[in-house]
């Protein structure tokens, strides 16, 4: 069977992405899908690149025994080749997403989606960024991820 591709994408690829990455790696690992998937994050944008996700995140996680082990990247045109769904965690990642899709000459099979779009049960219509908050903000995206990254994997499985 040929393995479905997922990639999470948000701002900087330190703290949402990443965290919806080691969530549905947990996810299938649960489920026994592993084999099943590939999975990677990246950011619209560049400032962290090759970073590993902010300690804030990995601690937050790390709680609810998920481990994130990405290293920052950035979206690039190949990815709209390469992965069956490209996932934002906001509207502004979204529009971003479409618009590097748009200028991409070859235009790819990816169907781009928004996260919250698969919540079931929070109202956030986005993720909302915790980098610049206090550390409740970690755990409230974890919250939000671990209801709409579930519902994502239930509707593609
Ligand atoms: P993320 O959070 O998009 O969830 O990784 C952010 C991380 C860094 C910045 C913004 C958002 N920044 O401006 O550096």
């Amino acid at each position: 069977m040929k393995k479905i591709s997922v990639l999470f994408v948000c701002l900087g690829n330190i703290c949402r992405s990443p965290a919806a990455e080691a969530i549905f790696i947990s996810l299938i690992e649960k489920k026994g899908l592993t084999d099943d998937f590939i999975v990677d994050s990246a950011g619209t944008g560049s400032w962290h690149i090759g970073k590993k996700a902010d300690s804030r995140m990995r601690v937050a996680a790390e709680r609810r025994d998920i481990n994130i082990l990405s290293r920052a990247r950035q979206i690039t045109n190949n990815d709209f080749d390469e992965f069956n769904y490209i996932i934002a965690m906001d509207d502004s990642n979204f529009r971003n997403i479409q618009n590097l899709k748009n200028r991409t000459a070859s235009a790819g099979f990816a169907s781009i989606k928004k996260i919250q779009d698969f919540r079931t049960v929070f109202n956030e219509l986005e993720v909302p960024d915790p980098y610049f908050g206090g550390d409740e903000g970690f755990d409230y995206v974890l919250d939000i991820l671990e209801d709409s990254v579930n519902g994502f994997l239930e509707s593609i499985s």
